[in-house]
């Protein structure tokens, strides 16, 4: 996905995309590690730097590292972030980051916003939850938010349908096929449980959600 319009996007697809970064934020300062002055906070897939603007605000004592692939994405993160110094910037997966960091295990608390649901549940997703485990400190917490597939099936015609009214009320004028949802990977609850478990994370417990996009808090097991 490309920087440029990239907000405005997000914000006709995903309804509260406004706030979830406030909102992730909001609960992982409050988050018995990262409450303390100080913590160092890993923001896994920083985009253009929703999550990093609002931990600057909400948490201007935070030690920040910011992670992203992309270097289009984190070339306009680091743009907007200009006037921040003590951000540590890596263009690098989390999974290659925890390979070669030799500080794995040091963060007090950690953000994954928008980011697993892009990767194929081929053991992808599963190293992805494990890089993020082996960054936390026991009992630390990570504050995921993800396009999650429904369990009401039943009611998936009207989600469905309430979805793309949402995003035409929005002023996105798409077909079905062209959605920016296409291409992505949801999973249901109980394999998040799975796999979260096996990455080393207690059960997610869900803390907030709007239509398919769903926030949880992981703990770290000791
Ligand atoms: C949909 S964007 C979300 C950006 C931001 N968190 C937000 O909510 O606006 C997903 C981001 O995750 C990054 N990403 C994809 N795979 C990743 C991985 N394995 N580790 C870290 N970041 C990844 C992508 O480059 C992209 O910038």
């Amino acid at each position: 996905m490309h920087p440029s319009g990239y907000d405005r996007l997000q914000s006709q697809v995903i309804p509260g995309y406004g706030s979830l970064a406030r909102l992730a934020v909001a609960l992982l300062s409050c988050s018995p590690q990262a409450q303390q002055q100080g913590s160092s906070v890993l923001v896994a897939g920083c985009g253009t730097g929703a999550e990093l603007l609002e931990a600057v605000a909400q948490r201007p004592d935070w030690q920040l590292t910011a992670l992203d692939p992309s270097d289009e994405m984190l070339r306009a993160s680091r743009e907007r972030l200009a006037d921040i110094p003590s951000i540590r910037w890596h263009q690098d997966t989390v999974e290659d980051f925890v390979a070669g960091e030799t500080a794995a295990g040091g963060f007090s608390g950690a953000l994954s916003v928008l980011v697993l649901q892009s990767l194929p549940d081929d053991g992808s997703k599963l190293a992805y939850l494990s890089a993020l485990a082996k960054c936390l400190q026991p009992g630390a917490q990570l504050v995921l938010v993800d396009l999650m597939r429904s369990s009401l099936t039943s009611l998936e015609p009207q989600l469905e349908a309430a979805w793309e009214g949402f995003q035409r009320a929005s002023g996105l004028e798409v077909t079905r096929d062209q959605l920016p949802s296409v291409g992505l990977h949801p999973i249901g609850l109980a394999r998040l449980t799975s796999l979260v478990n096996a990455a080393g994370f207690g059960d997610p417990a869900r803390v907030f959600q709007a239509l398919g996009f769903e926030g949880f808090l992981l703990q770290r097991q000791g």
